[in-house]
C-alpha cells in the first residue's frame, strides 16, 4: 500500500481529507492525527516543526509517498524545512505539500474589494505566512488576520455545536469584521474552522463569501498529479481510508464518524 498521507494536529484535518476523498475516490489514504499534543495554535515554532516532522517520518514508514500537511500551523511553520533541508536526507523521492499556496493563489479571483478576512490561529498568524504568500500571489489583496485561540480547543472537546461556541465565534468575529466592513471574502486559515461553520454562517456579516480550503486544496492536488504522473502513479488505488491518533482511538472514533458519516476505526499511534 502507497496511500496519500494527510496530517494535522488533531480533527482539522479531516475536513480536507473529506474533500480529497471526493476529488480521488479510487485513491487510498492515511489520516494522522496528534490529537494528544493539540493544539498545536499555541506552540513555539521548534514544538510545531518537531511534532511535524515526526508525524511526516511515520507517514513515510507506513508506506506514503506523498504527505499534505492539513494544517495551516504546521503549513506555516514547519513546511519550509521539511522540504528544503529534511526531504533530502529522509527520501528526496517523496513529497510532503502543505494547504497556504493553494488557498492563496485561490483569493485573488474570489474578491471584489480586494479586502479579505483571516481566522486562523495564534500560530498562523504571528507567523504572516498569508500575509508573505498574499503580497507574492495576490498582490492587490490586502488581509485583515485574527487569531481565535479558543476555536480549536472547541472542537477538539467536541464542543463545536454548544453555545460556548456561538459566545466565542461571535466575538471573534465581530473583532473582524466591525473594524474592517469592506471585507467581502473570508479565509478560514486553520482546518479545524469548517468543523464551526454553521456557528460561523450564522453569525458572519451577509454577503461575505467563505472559501472552501477543502475544495481548494483536493483541486490543486489534482493539478499536482495530473503534472506528476511519476507521483500520481506511485499512489496505490484500493479506495480504502485508514486512521491514526496519537490519542484514545474511542475519542477519535466518535467525533471522527459523525464528521466523515462513516463508520471509522482508528488505531493509536506513538510518536517521537
Ligand atoms: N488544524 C490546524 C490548522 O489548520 C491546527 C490547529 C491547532 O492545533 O491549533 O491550523
Amino acid at each position: 500500500m502507497s496511500p496519500i498521507g494527510v496530517f494535522d494536529s488533531g480533527f482539522g484535518g479531516l475536513t480536507i481529507l473529506k474533500d480529497l476523498r471526493r476529488a480521488l475516490p479510487g485513491a487510498d489514504f492515511l489520516y494522522l492525527g496528534d490529537n494528544a499534543r493539540a493544539p498545536y495554535g499555541t506552540r513555539s515554532f521548534e514544538l510545531v516543526y518537531r511534532f511535524t516532522l515526526e508525524a511526516v517520518k511515520h507517514l513515510f514508514e507506513q508506506g506514503c509517498p506523498l504527505v499534505i500537511l492539513a494544517c495551516n500551523t504546521a503549513s506555516a511553520k514547519a513546511l519550509r524545512s521539511i522540504q528544503q533541508r529534511d526531504l533530502a536526507g529522509i527520501d528526496p523521492t517523496r513529497r510532503v505539500l502543505g494547504v497556504i499556496r493553494p488557498t492563496v493563489e485561490a483569493i485573488a479571483g474570489a474578491t471584489r474589494t480586494g479586502s479579505v478576512g483571516l481566522f486562523a490561529t495564534p500560530g498562523t498568524v504571528a507567523s504572516q505566512s498569508y500575509d508573505i504568500e498574499i503580497a507574492k500571489h495576490a498582490p492587490g489583496v490586502t488581509v485583515y488576520s485574527h487569531a481565535c485561540p479558543m476555536w480549536v480547543p472547541l472542537v477538539e472537546n467536541s464542543e463545536a455545536d454548544g453555545d460556548g461556541a456561538d459566545y466565542f465565534v461571535k466575538k471573534d468575529i465581530d473583532a473582524l469584521f466591525k473594524p474592517n466592513p469592506d471585507i467581502d471574502t473570508l479565509i478560514l486559515g486553520c482546518t479545524h474552522y469548517p468543523i464551526l461553520l454553521n456557528k460561523i454562517k450564522k453569525h458572519v456579516p451577509a454577503g461575505v463569501r467563505i472559501l472552501s480550503q477543502g475544495e481548494i486544496v483536493a483541486a490543486s492536488l489534482l493539478d499536482y498529479l495530473q503534472r506528476h504522473p511519476d507521483m500520481n502513479e506511485r499512489i496505490s488505488r484500493g479506495a480504502s481510508v485508514r486512521y491514526l491518533t496519537t490519542e484514545s482511538p474511542e475519542k477519535f472514533d466518535c467525533l471522527a464518524s459523525e464528521f466523515m458519516q462513516d463508520d471509522v476505526r482508528s488505531s493509536t499511534v506513538r510518536l517521537g
